[in-house]
């Protein structure tokens, strides 16, 4: 039989664990940094929620389109997508570490994908002119990137003006962004919201660029 004592121990060496991990997650959350290629089989887990499915029907990718991926990592969507634009369409992905971009491309050379240019680069400074995009996404990202409102202008220029943005989110991800937060900060930069599918704890957004970039247009 276990003692009072042995259990008051084990009580006790489960709430200083789980207010370590608290403390690891807000150390985490207050200093955003790219998930280590380190943790690359994590990132490569089936997930039940946020499935490649889901973004397929929220993203709508269609043949011919030119679509950004912001953070592709290990490419867990990227073939998905990619995919979807055939013949003629490309995804353009760009990730902050190099480690990601030549995992990225080994997977597409094995799966025969020959429709993604992966490149080393930052979504706080992307490298496109603006209005060059149909759509764009971002999975397990923005909580990463230190300065998250200069991401967020930058997908706003490159979008075309009926562009679309597709964010998503899951726990237990450190860096996880809230809908509600989220929303707000896109927003504010003049899109609008269309649509949501999963629930709180695992999600995808879409916001249409639509209104925003329109009536900045000098013609009107
Ligand atoms: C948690 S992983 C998610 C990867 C992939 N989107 C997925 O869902 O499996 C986050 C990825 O975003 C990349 N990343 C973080 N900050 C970035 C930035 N400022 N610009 C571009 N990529 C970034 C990381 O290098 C990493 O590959």
């Amino acid at each position: 039989m276990v003692s009072r004592r042995t259990s008051q121990a084990v009580a006790a060496l489960l709430a200083l664990g789980a207010l370590a991990a608290l403390g690891y997650a807000l150390r985490w959350r207050s200093n955003p940094s790219p998930c280590p290629y380190a943790q690359r089989r994590a990132i490569d887990l089936p997930r039940p929620v946020i499935t490649r499915s889901r973004l397929r029907e929220v993203l709508e990718p269609r043949p011919g389109e030119r679509v950004l991926e912001i953070g592709p990592g290990t490419g867990y969507y990227t073939g998905t997508v990619a995919r979807a634009l055939e013949p003629s369409g490309t995804v353009h992905a760009v990730d902050i570490q190099s480690e990601m971009v030549e995992h990225l491309r080994t997977r597409l050379r094995q799966e025969g994908q020959s429709n993604v240019e992966p490149i080393r680069g930052d979504a706080r400074s992307l490298p496109y002119p603006d209005d060059a995009f149909d759509a764009a996404y971002l999975v397990l990202v923005l909580g990463e990137i230190p300065d998250r409102k200069r991401a967020l202008d930058e997908l706003e220029r490159v979008l075309k003006p009926d562009g679309r943005l597709v964010v998503g989110e899951s726990l237990p991800d450190p860096h996880f962004v809230g809908f509600e937060r989220l929303r707000r900060s896109v927003e504010r930069r003049g899109l609008t919201f269309e649509t949501r599918v999963g629930t709180r704890a695992g999600y995808f957004a879409r916001f249409d660029a639509g209104t925003a970039k329109r009536s900045t247009d000098p013609a009107e």
